[in-house]
């Protein structure tokens, strides 16, 4: 079966069980100033779940498109998109949990439908936590269906789910399926990556509200996501999504562009077809590459894959003949592909044109900086004034060169460049880059705040490995040799969120080495510092060796939330987080 099959199989199985067919709602949130882009298929549902009567009737089903760039660093891999269609059906106050769950089992089972064996699936629910309890209901619902008690799990906070922090919520039940080799094992292991999650049904009961109180919603809901690419690569015993007609005719075009085969450079052109695709998409919401919030992402995804079609040996204008197969493969579900096709060519070849004039300079420069050595912030920050390069542009390309990028010094090159441009324009002009800027100075402050809280909350020993910040998202490594139960993620993220409540003032100060170790100030291990050393004290809770900048008190920050815990390499664990809210799913 096709991707393009599954989704009409979808939408034909619940227009079946009485469901209206409803268009994708815009990428863009209407009423949700705290995400970018639509994160999870429910976004725009949101006040029908609250009790506001929906024009189509209490059970609804779509296609949504959704765009999430916490994992921008890992597209390339096998799992990973920036861009992506989730399925999804809804229940607005009308059935609930025994309906949802025979459906979904109807459709994954039933030979009629998916016709996938009951042998290589398994399901999750919710073990229960304060005031929801444990959901029994779910897995006596799956039994009766045939489900062996070894295929049902109940677990944690990945089967509560809320998109970001307050709002709709509910206990949720995940369904898996078999990806190894071998037969499935008899008993269902959710550390094993070879049981891949493919559907959720969420039971949205519940509101959170921003204290963090728990109460019942006026109405029980569902709201359920099926990951079209996942799901599409599982039906067709693919290992990635780029493997199926999703990507196929792209990476196609990009194959005979580059005359290399996608064997040997897989990487390079699941990047381009990613971010190309995801690119037109958001141009057809009549977006514009710009250095400021969707502008600069939708920037980096076209300079991003600008490089990487470059590395492939592309000489002629591309981005925009990529996104004419984007356009006519998925112009069917969307017509606005179609409608404002002229703009997105158009405003491809425009950006295209501009960076590859500086591209290609910014390479000779870049590369006469990595034979000297790590490059510096005041390096990178160079690349970025005078040849558009982002920094995670030239962090990757560091990475390719093994040699480092001094982050810290960069950030501080670039405050510093910003007070100089306020002061000459008499602070009647903000810089375009402020809020690029403003995002990634205050998870740089919840960084610190992160070291510290983890080693009051979690353990002592904890050192530093290593800190990423883009303006999504901070990425920090540290040495610790397990997976951080539930317990301790939230108490590490309310520890946080306390410290950034109290608003401590965050204050900057010179001294000499020796003296910033007395006082217990966290270093980067094995990182080497000058005699004098800068310090950013956060109140009395952190001090730690460091460039800055920094937010001026903590209350800046806003609401910190971690989105990922997960292994490093040994020893190390790797934690990201956010301070604009973004879904998970
Ligand atoms: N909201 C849930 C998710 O995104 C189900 O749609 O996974």
């Amino acid at each position: 079966m096709q991707a393009k099959e599954l989704k009409q199989k979808y939408l034909e199985f619940f227009k079946s069980k009485g469901h209206a067919i409803i268009p994708s709602a815009s990428l863009i949130p209407v009423n949700d100033p705290t995400v970018l882009f639509n994160t999870a298929g429910m976004q725009p549902l949101a006040p029908y779940l609250t009790g506001e009567k929906h024009p189509q009737g209490k059970r609804l089903a779509d296609v949504q498109k959704c765009l999430r760039t916490v994992d921008f660093e890992n597209i390339g891999d096998d799992t990973h998109h920036t861009f992506f269609e989730m399925l999804g059906n809804w229940s607005l106050g009308d059935y609930f949990k025994e309906d949802a769950i025979k459906w979904s089992f109807e459709f994954l089972t039933s030979k009629e439908w998916l016709g996938l064996p009951l042998s290589k699936l398994a399901f999750t629910v919710y073990k229960g936590e304060g005031d929801v309890p444990k959901d029994s209901e779910s897995a006596s619902i799956w039994e009766s269906l045939g489900v062996s008690k070894d295929r049902i799990a109940f677990l944690g906070s990945d089967n509560f789910w809320i998109a970001g922090e307050a709002g709709p919520c509910g206990p949720s039940s995940e369904m898996f399926y078999w990806t190894g080799d071998s037969d499935a094992p008899v008993k269902f292991d959710e550390e094993d990556e070879r049981w891949v999650e493919i559907w959720n049904d969420v039971f949205m009961a519940y509101n959170k509200s921003e204290d963090g109180s728990i109460t019942k919603l006026k109405q029980q809901n569902v709201d359920t996501g099926m990951g079209l690419e996942r799901t599409a690569a599982v039906l067709l015993g693919k290992k990635s999504a780029y493997e199926t007609d999703l990507f196929q005719p792209i990476i196609k075009k990009i194959v005979s562009l580059s005359g290399k085969d996608y064997e040997d450079n897989k990487k390079a052109m699941r990047i381009i077809a990613d971010h190309l695709r995801a690119a037109t998409f958001v141009l057809a919401e009549g977006l514009e590459p710009s250095n400021t919030d969707r502008g600069y992402i939708l920037r980096r995804l076209i300079r991003r894959a600008i490089r990487f079609g470059k590395q492939l040996g592309i000489t002629t204008e591309f981005t925009s003949l990529i996104a004419e197969v984007v356009v006519s493969e998925y112009c069917e579900g969307y017509p606005e592909l179609k409608e404002n096709k002229n703009k997105i060519i158009s405003e491809l070849q425009k950006e295209e044109k501009k960076f590859e004039i500086t591209l290609e300079k910014g390479l000779r420069e870049f590369e006469k900086m990595a034979t000297k050595g790590n490059l510096s912030g005041e390096d990178a920050f160079l690349l970025f004034q005078s040849y558009g390069f982002p920094l995670e542009m030239t962090e990757e390309l560091a990475d390719e060169r093994k040699v480092k990028v001094d982050a810290e010094q960069f950030f501080a090159a670039y405050e510093r460049h910003q007070k100089l441009s306020r002061t000459a324009t008499e602070g009647k002009f903000k810089g375009g880059l402020a809020d690029l800027s403003d995002e990634s100075v205050k998870l740089h402050t919840a960084t610190h705040l992160l070291n510290e809280a983890l080693r009051k909350v979690v353990s002592s020993d904890i050192k530093q490995r290593g800190s990423n910040i883009t303006p999504e998202r901070l990425r920090f490594d540290f040495t610790f040799d397990r997976k951080l139960t539930d317990e301790e993620k939230k108490a590490v993220e309310d520890e946080v969120n306390k410290v950034i409540n109290a608003d401590l003032k965050v204050v900057r100060k010179e001294m000499l080495q020796e003296e910033a170790a007395k006082l217990g100030a966290q270093a980067e291990f094995g990182k080497k510092y000058p005699d004098t050393v800068s310090v950013y004290l956060v109140g009395d809770y952190s001090i730690e060796l460091c460039g800055g900048p920094h937010v001026n008190s903590t209350k800046e920050i806003g609401h910190f939330k971690i989105v990922k815990e997960q292994s490093s390499s040994a020893g190390v664990r790797r934690i990201k987080a956010v301070i604009r809210t973004e879904g998970h799913g």
